[in-house]
């Protein structure tokens, strides 16, 4: 296993940024994924002995947490929800506020950062990998020889390989638009989709395609969540993340709350994307409340009341749905689960 593993790993390396390959849906290497599973699940690479990523990102809830804002190294309370990451391996842009843009740099944040694993720098996550004989023999290898042991970007492409490997779609809804499977969906979740794609408007950002149905349209949008409280802090944000380096970008979002709800600003520095997030797919979204970047609705049906009141505010007239129409949208929202994420 370690020669084709070996392999894998650099296959999987050097391949970065060939979002098409993840796309089109080419099966990851087995190994590769195996060994970013361990990674995923190791407790023992964080500062407390206690964090992994599937601490937040529980196999059972979809790959999110529950919580309304992420909890780290000594229980230290975030600043945002943790998403649920099944569809992370399809978005252009990773992170409410999209500050990252490829899945290999993306996953080697949560290591250092000290609201997470908490660790010191990079080299100490390699020091912990390469301290441990089964990580030691799957990235050295049998043979070859042509690797010194673990590095950053063989941790990254691992972790990465795991993550895509979670975007399976098969929900009822993919079984209904494109497996020809008409009971699939049951007639209010029929009826649902009709109002989710139709008067409601939610497919203009919660994309469905010809072929497969994201339920993100990878844009950055503002629903004024979390934004009343910024009022008199503002001018001072704004000169604080305006100064900050990339390097220090993920501890400010991560570590101020009043920082994380400036949104897509804090990458692109423009004041018209304050309070601005990414779509999130709506992806197993069933099974991953609360809700929004900061956590801050807790139920499905709350949420869908949000957006149907933002939709009109948005649109300049009311949106009026029934509250059986509501209740048809809440129920389509339930066949967007996948096969494994089944409660
Ligand atoms: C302490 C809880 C916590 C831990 C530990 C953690 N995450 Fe996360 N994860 C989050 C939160 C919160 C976000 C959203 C942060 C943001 O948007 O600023 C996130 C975002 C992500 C995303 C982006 C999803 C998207 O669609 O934008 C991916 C992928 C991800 N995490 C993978 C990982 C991996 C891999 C690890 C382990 C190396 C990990 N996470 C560890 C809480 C956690
Ligand atoms: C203008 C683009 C846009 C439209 C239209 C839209 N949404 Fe959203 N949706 C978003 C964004 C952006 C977020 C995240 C907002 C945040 O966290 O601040 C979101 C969040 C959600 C969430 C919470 C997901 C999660 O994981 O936290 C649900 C549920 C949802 N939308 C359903 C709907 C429904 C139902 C409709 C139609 C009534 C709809 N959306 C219309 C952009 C949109």
């Amino acid at each position: 296993m370690g020669a084709s593993l070996l392999a894998a790993t650099f296959a999987a390396a050097n391949a970065f940024g060939d979002v098409s390959a993840s796309r089109s849906g080419a099966s990851p290497d087995g190994a590769l994924v195996a060994l970013g599973r361990s990674l995923f699940f190791d407790t023992r690479l964080s500062r407390t002995g206690k964090i992994s990523c599937g601490s937040c990102h529980l196999p059972d809830r979809a790959f999110a947490d529950g919580l309304p804002l992420a909890a780290g190294a000594d229980d230290k309370v975030g600043t945002r929800n943790t998403p649920s990451i099944v569809a992370a391996g399809a978005s252009q842009f990773l992170f409410w506020d999209g500050r990252r843009e490829r899945l290999e740099q993306q996953v080697l944040d949560p290591f250092t950062n000290p609201n997470e694993h908490g660790l010191k720098n990079i080299e100490e996550l390699v020091r912990l990998v390469d301290g441990r004989d089964e990580y030691r023999l799957a990235f050295r290898g049998a043979g070859g020889g042509s690797t010194t042991g673990p590095s950053p970007d063989g941790i990254a492409a691992a972790l990465a390989a795991y993550v895509r490997s979670l975007d399976v779609r098969d929900a009822a809804l993919d079984q209904y638009l494109y497996a020809g499977r008409n009971d699939a969906l049951n007639a209010a979740q029929k009826r649902g989709l009709e109002l989710f794609r139709g008067r409601a408007q939610c497919a203009t950002c919660h994309t469905i395609g010809a072929n497969e149905a994201p339920l993100s349209d990878d844009g950055f949008h503002s629903l004024a969540i979390g934004l009343d409280k910024l009022g008199p802090r503002l001018a001072n944000l704004v000169r604080v993340v305006t100064k900050a380096t990339k390097e220090s970008l993920d501890r400010l979002v991560l570590g101020d709350p009043d920082v994380a709800a400036l949104g897509r600003f804090v990458v692109t520095l423009d004041p018209r994307d304050i309070g601005k997030f990414k779509t999130p797919s709506l992806r197993n979204v069933a099974l991953t409340a609360p809700y929004m970047h900061d956590g801050s609705i807790p139920t499905l049906e709350a949420a869908v009341e949000h957006e149907i009141y933002y939709r009109s505010q948005s649109m300049g007239r009311l949106l009026i749905l029934t509250p059986d129409e509501r209740a048809d949208i809440v129920e389509f929202l339930g066949a967007l689960s996948g096969s494994g994420m089944r409660r």
